[in-house]
């Protein structure tokens, strides 16, 4: 078989995030987040799940960077937790909360490990929430001030910075369907969310470079490759809504100044927009460093009038699928990345997450052999290195995840870790899948 080859420095990792992982949720001052106000309401996470524990990652942390370090990790992909930072969005930090951070990363880096990290990944405070979250542009200027903070306590540790995590997310599945926190259910809110997010990230891009860092910061996308389900003039329309509606509208301003005018015509006929001033789009624009890509599945769109937004449904193409019920598309990954690259002129790109939820089994003697996941990996990291070959220019990959963990509406039913927790004993053991990576980091290749 041909030996596949990274680029030398290649930035290999697994990232996870603050709420999914860390528990605490009311220790050392910490204040509530949205998520701990969603989890607590009875109906919306499976089985009634919550944060509250998780990983206990806030307690066990110095055995999980070991863990980290026996894996031979590059770097680590974390965020922070706002409200652990300030307990009510604004005002004045809490101390203890920042200390946690400050000791991870602190280890992190006498271990060698690069710490990625990431400002918001779900989290806001719940205090910020009361006075509308994103909706409200206020939120903007705490958001500034909370990044500020922890960029001089960190800036110096850090080299690698995320402003936002999949603003797709926060803003749609928790502003118009409502099935993650603040769980609000209208679109023209979704839409101001995700304006607001992307005014937030340029400025955090500007006040980063101001304070005069030498590190790298970007922003991390869920990005969905989007098929036409035939060669139908209908379908491919529709699939051009699909690539608009996940994509572009975010993409377009960041790299280009703009939003897509297909979208914002699409919209404009059906809802309110937000009020877009040319300013917010030369702070959306401000040049990064890289885009952080999130890549899972992709999307088959056929064309079906009434259905909202996009007059379209995506259909199923018969694919194996995870857990979670997603198609497996190791191919979509290299369609992604090479469109990148030549859609937004040659960018640095790093795969921020890609990897499966499994249902994993602890076999007879304590392992757990999951062949599905080490085979979705190997897909898509010969898919990673053929774009590479082809001129991408894709500078690391973080597996998702280092643990198992909470996985937002599914609670703890979906395992996407390279490591098992036990979550009644809080052990943790290293999966195939996670033997095979290690061996994959120390050759560079496979
Ligand atoms: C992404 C999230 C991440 C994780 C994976 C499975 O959308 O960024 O927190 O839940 O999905």
């Amino acid at each position: 078989m041909q030996r596949i080859v990274f680029p030398k420095n290649f930035l290999w990792g697994v990232a996870t995030s603050s709420y999914q992982i860390e528990g605490a949720w009311k220790e050392d001052g910490k204040g509530e987040s949205i998520w701990d106000r969603f989890t607590h309401i009875p109906g919306k996470i499976a089985n009634g799940d919550t944060g509250d524990v998780a990983c206990d990652h806030y307690h066990l942390y110095r055995e999980d960077v070991k863990l980290l370090k026996e894996l031979g990790v590059k770097t680590y992909r974390l965020s922070i937790s706002w409200p652990r930072v300030f307990p009510e969005g604004k005002g004045s930090p809490n101390k203890a909360g920042m200390e946690f951070y400050i000791n991870l990363i602190k280890l992190l880096v006498d271990n060698g490990i690069k710490p990625a990290v990431t400002l918001y990944h779900w989290d806001l405070p719940q205090k910020l929430q009361d006075i509308g979250g994103w909706a409200n542009k206020a939120v903007i200027d705490y958001y500034e001030q909370y990044a500020e903070y922890v960029f001089k306590e960190l800036g110096s540790m850090v080299p690698i910075w995320i402003t936002h995590n999949e603003p797709w997310v926060v803003s749609f599945e928790g502003n118009w369907q409502g099935v993650i926190a603040p769980g609000i259910t209208d679109f023209s809110t979704a839409l101001l969310v995700s304006h607001n997010l992307l005014v937030s990230h340029g400025r955090a891009v500007r006040l980063y470079r101001k304070m005069g860092f030498k590190g790298e910061i970007g922003i991390t996308l869920n990005l969905v490759p989007m098929y036409p389900a035939s060669q139908s003039e209908e379908d491919i329309e529709a699939a051009k809504r699909g690539d608009g509606f996940y994509n572009r509208w975010f993409l377009d301003p960041i790299f280009k100044g703009a939003y897509p005018s297909d979208m914002l015509e699409w919209y404009s006929q059906r809802v309110v927009v937000p009020e877009i001033t040319r300013e917010d789009l030369e702070i959306i624009n401000t040049p990064i460093d890289f885009l952080g890509v999130n890549y899972y599945s992709s999307g088959h769109v056929k064309a079906e009038p009434g259905i909202w937004p996009l007059d379209a449904i995506n259909v199923p193409t018969g694919r194996d699928k995870t857990d979670s019920g997603w198609e497996i598309n190791p191919q979509g990954l290299y369609d992604l990345l090479v469109r990148l690259h030549k859609d937004y002129k040659g960018i640095k790109i790093m795969i921020t997450e890609n990897g499966a939820a499994f249902n994993d089994i602890i076999n007879r003697e304590g392992n757990i052999e999951d062949d599905c996941r080490l085979d979705y990996l190997y897909r898509h990291f010969v898919e990673a290195h053929r774009a590479i070959q082809d001129g991408v220019n894709l500078k690391g990959y973080y597996v998702w995840s280092f643990l198992d963990n909470f996985e937002w509406a599914d609670g703890y039913t979906k395992r996407f870790g390279l490591v098992y927790v036990d979550y009644a004993t809080q052990k943790r053991i290293l999966k195939r899948s996670g033997r095979w990576y290690r061996e994959v980091i120390k050759n560079n290749g496979f």
